[in-house]
């Protein structure tokens, strides 16, 4: 989609890292930008930094775990600007752990923001988008932790990986309404998602612990948020849907296609799903 004067942006977790970049990206091209996010203090420091860059941007405090706050930062989107182009469902949190002691309290709390945050900024405000008629785009945030998984972080994957499938689902639905869909996908960027498991409701490890340094060493050798941004907005002026960023890691998603094709070229063998076939 074309990004100007006229385009405007409403982006969750819009106050740092990714988000903040995001905002940073499509504000230089004209357009216009509502931050919402958990925290007032950053969100206020974020308004401040694109309007020093000529960027007409607000901020609205905002869990976007919670409908009743979601649907009123929608609100204030369109009493401030009129109308709304872009949702970027981008706001989320890590979580790992072993399974067997993982609290149920914390998967809920992962759930509710990585996968359900990104359910409420679609359903309340696709219907925003199509009243206007001029059509918009939404960009989910997953990860390359949507495409493949390894251990140690499976709450992580498995919200990752539902952004990825929703969004597929999502694409055709939302085409007849000129509304582009994108996921974005990459692995590490330095921000500081990895401080946000200190945050899960059981309580997060201390910083001091081997496991926290080691995702903090790990998130610190990423990408940086900006070139991450300018990427993912170039991609949806191109209607692209998958937005990779890290080519290296192409391999991994070859090993993972040919174990699903060798798995399900197994399935042929069974003699039943033989006959079903034939019949
Ligand atoms: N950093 C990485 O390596 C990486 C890699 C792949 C995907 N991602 C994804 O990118 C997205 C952005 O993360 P980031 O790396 O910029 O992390 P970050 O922690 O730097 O920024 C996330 C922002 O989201 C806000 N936030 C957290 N929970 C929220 C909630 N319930 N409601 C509203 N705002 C909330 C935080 O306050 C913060 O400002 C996340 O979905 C994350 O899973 C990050």
């Amino acid at each position: 989609m074309k990004i100007d004067q006229e385009t405007v942006a409403f982006i969750t977790g819009g106050a740092a890292g990714i988000g903040f970049a995001l905002a940073m990206a499509l504000g230089k091209r004209g357009a216009k930008i509502m931050l919402a996010d958990l925290n007032q203090l950053q969100l206020d420091k974020a308004v401040q930094a694109l309007t020093a860059q000529n960027i007409e941007a607000a901020a609205v405090l905002c869990d976007v775990a919670d409908e009743k706050q979601m649907r009123a930062a929608a609100n204030a989107t369109i009493a401030r600007f009129g109308k709304v182009h872009i949702v970027a469902n981008n706001a989320g949190v890590a979580l790992g752990g072993t399974p067997g002691e993982i609290a149920m309290k914390d998967w809920r709390w992962i759930v509710d923001i990585n996968l359900i945050g990104v359910a409420h900024g679609v359903e309340i405000f696709t219907p925003l988008i199509q009243s206007h008629g001029e059509g918009g785009h939404f960009i989910n945030t997953a990860s390359m932790a949507g495409h493949g998984a390894t251990a140690g972080m499976a709450p992580y994957h498995a919200t990752k990986f539902a952004v990825v499938g929703y969004s597929e689902g999502l694409k055709p639905e939302l085409e007849p309404s000129n509304i582009g869909v994108s996921v974005l996908c990459p692995a590490w960027v330095k921000t500081n998602i990895h401080r946000s498991a200190l945050d899960k409701p059981t309580g997060g490890n201390s910083e001091d612990d081997p496991q926290f340094k080691a995702m903090e060493t790990v998130i610190g050798s990423g990408l940086n948020p900006a070139d991450v941004a300018e990427w993912t907005v170039e991609c949806v002026e191109d209607n692209r849907f998958y937005i990779f960023t890290h080519p290296e890691f192409a391999g991994g998603i070859d090993m993972r296609h040919a174990q699903i094709k060798a798995d399900y070229d197994a399935c042929a063998q069974f003699p039943a799903f033989q006959k079903a076939n034939a019949s």
